[in-house]
């Protein structure tokens, strides 16, 4: 969704970035900047700067730097328009919504896919229950994966038909135009006829419904075992995957206690069924920190139930670790004799699933038990191992109290001394320590230097133009006089003059802002780059402060050299054009090979 620059801007002049910051790092006053440790990357002498006045932050160790949007995308690990939203929560703002706000760049609406998708899903529902059309989709529900109508009307199951038009004339019907369909991903585009057709086919649907109620996307699975097993809505303007947990919107009445986290959308359904109703999904993707911050508000503790095979403990693993790092108190269930929830409650019934949840283990008595299970310890080298194991376990937890309470645990378990344990957490800790900082510190070198520019990669190739380009950047981001001066044309440059693609897209994304009606607004900019790259663009600005005093001839100079740069490079470019197209006809003429 695309927000009107005059809400960005609200919610930026209510925001004082000072504060919002300083409960991310202790800040100290020098003059009228303040500076801290920064949060980005390791160091001990403070190198993060904070201007109130201009409203931005800079580190001049690693670069990170932007706006009060920036830093929280970063902090916090945001697209851009949930970073506003955060801020806009924060400053009692609400968040503008739908019509003419909420455009997709198509310029299909949220509010126009929801209703796209609430029609499809009483279509796919009558299909379903359809005793011709649905006869298929009915018998996979009911026989096969044992589900009773209360559960598929609860759930608003449906079934797509076999066709490439049912759905796609049905909406046509309702008023929906080809790029409507297109755009909520309920349609297909032809690539020979640039028609419509419908996306899902012969699959048993599963509508996903927000907290408001809302139906923001649609899962669909075979019948059989062809492949691939699900259909799921990409992105759409009403839809990121991320955002979003299946039956989260049963789930929140009765969740305060605890969650389970499933795999699977039968695996769900299966459980709400057993009365397990606080049971969610991620939507087909792996669990992100997104996910773990809304779990976060909705209740205190997760009892991870994945999959029994090796991908899905693998996968458990990593969701400890997700939901551990917002605070979450973490289970894992395990379970023997059944692949995953929806058929060990088949299998043993809602009782004996109960009795997992009652025994699921805190992720740190899941890791002992586990790491016990596979050594032996009454042979000595075993013991060592499995030791050494639960030692690098317990030193990633950050808070005391808990290495603690685990170093207790262990110790009995292994039958060894606390101290020799304790002593040698702390090792492992002061190590993992180190290699974190040396790691952090050889990434903070490698992306300054211009040798694997993740940023900017053209920069390689040509550097002079690079700083060249780099240089008139910085002057244009701080006077509004200079791009003024190159909007109508009293110095000539355009993008045509950039010979990097990242300073180009700045330069184009700048002027456009400049020619619009607010004119152009540097944090605005975080909307179209992302934050590693809002910082480069900063910096270019930063580098360039000390020359405030330098006039209009000065930006005319640099304009000159970059653009002596930009025309040396194209003859240079000619040239070798031409070269090359000569060796070829040469080769031709002489009659080798002309394979390439
Ligand atoms: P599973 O393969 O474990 O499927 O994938 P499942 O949910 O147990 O399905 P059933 O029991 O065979 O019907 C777990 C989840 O991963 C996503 C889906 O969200 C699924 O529920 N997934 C899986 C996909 O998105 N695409 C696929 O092709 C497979
Ligand atoms: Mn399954």
């Amino acid at each position: 969704m695309r927000l009107p620059e005059n809400f960005v801007q609200e919610v930026l002049d209510r925001t004082n970035i000072e504060e919002l910051i300083g409960r991310y790092v202790t800040l100290k006053r020098t003059g009228s900047n303040l500076v801290g440790l920064c949060p980005f990357h390791s160091e001990k002498t403070p190198s993060f700067t904070v201007s109130p006045d201009k409203r931005m932050f800079f580190c001049f160790g690693c670069h990170a730097g932007g706006s009060a949007i920036t830093f929280v995308q970063k902090a916090e690990n945001l697209e851009f328009t949930d970073a506003v939203a955060l801020l806009a929560d924060r400053a009692g703002l609400p968040m503008p919504r739908e019509s003419g706000n909420g455009q997709h760049e198509s310029g299909v609406s949220r509010k126009r896919v929801l209703e796209a998708n609430l029609e499809a899903a009483k279509f796919f529902r009558a299909c379903l229950f359809d005793p011709e059309i649905g006869k298929a989709g009915m018998h996979y529900f009911k026989e096969t994966r044992g589900l009773t109508e209360a559960t598929i009307r609860h759930f608003g199951l449906g079934y797509a038909p076999d066709t490439f038009g049912s759905l796609t004339d049905y909406m046509h019907g309702k008023g929906f135009s080809d790029e409507e369909l297109q755009v909520a991903f309920l349609c297909g585009k032809s690539r020979k006829t640039g028609r419509s057709f419908d996306y899902f086919r012969n699959r048993v649907m599963f509508p996903i419904i927000d907290t408001t109620g809302n139906i923001v996307a649609f899962g669909g699975r075979v019948l059989d075992d062809s492949k691939p097993k699900y259909l799921n809505t990409s992105d759409t303007p009403a839809f990121k995957k991320s955002n979003h947990l299946f039956a989260l919107n049963y789930a929140r009445h009765c969740c305060a206690e605890r969650m389970i986290l499933c795999e699977g959308y039968m695996d769900v359904i299966a459980l709400h069924a057993a009365g397990f109703e606080y049971a969610v999904a991620t939507l087909g993707t792996a669990i992100t920190p997104n996910h773990a911050r809304i779990f976060s508000k909705y209740t205190k503790k997760v009892i991870i139930s994945y999959d029994a095979d090796e991908a899905g403990q693998n996968a458990a693993n990593k969701a400890m670790r997700v939901l551990g790092d917002v605070g979450m108190e973490v289970r894992v269930l395990r379970m023997n004799g059944a692949k995953d929830p929806d058929e060990f409650i088949r299998k043993y019934g809602a009782k004996n699933f109960e009795k997992l949840l009652d025994e699921s283990r805190t992720g740190f008595e899941y890791k002992l038990e586990n790491s016990l299970s596979r050594h032996d310890l009454t042979v000595g080298q075993e013991k060592i191992r499995a030791s050494g194991e639960i030692c690098e376990v317990i030193a990633g937890y950050s808070s005391s109290v808990e290495r603690e309470v685990y170093l207790n645990e262990a110790a009995k378990r292994l039958d060894l001394p606390l101290d020799v344990l304790r002593n040698n957490v702390e090792r492992i800790r002061r190590k993992q320590l180190e290699e974190r900082k040396a790691k952090e510190s050889r990434e903070v070198r490698a992306s300054i230097k211009h040798f694997g520019d993740r940023i900017n990669p053209d920069s390689a190739k040509d550097v002079k133009a690079a700083a060249a380009e780099e240089h008139v950047l910085g002057l244009l981001l701080m006077f509004e006089e200079y791009r003024r001066a190159v909007q109508n044309g009293d110095v000539a440059l355009t993008a045509d003059d950039f010979v990097t693609a990242f300073h180009r897209r700045v330069f184009e994304a700048m002027m456009r802002m400049e020619r619009s009606e607010g004119g152009f607004r540097f944090a605005l900019l975080g909307e179209e780059f992302t934050p590693d790259e809002m910082g480069r663009i900063q910096k270019a600005e930063i580098a360039r402060r000390e020359l405030t005093e330098n006039g209009p001839s000065a930006f005319r100079s640099a304009v000159e050299t970059l653009r002596e740069i930009a025309a040396h490079d194209r003859v240079k470019d000619r040239d070798l054009q031409s070269r090359l197209a000569y060796l070829r006809k040469t080769k031709l003429h002489k009659g080798k090979e002309t394979g390439e």
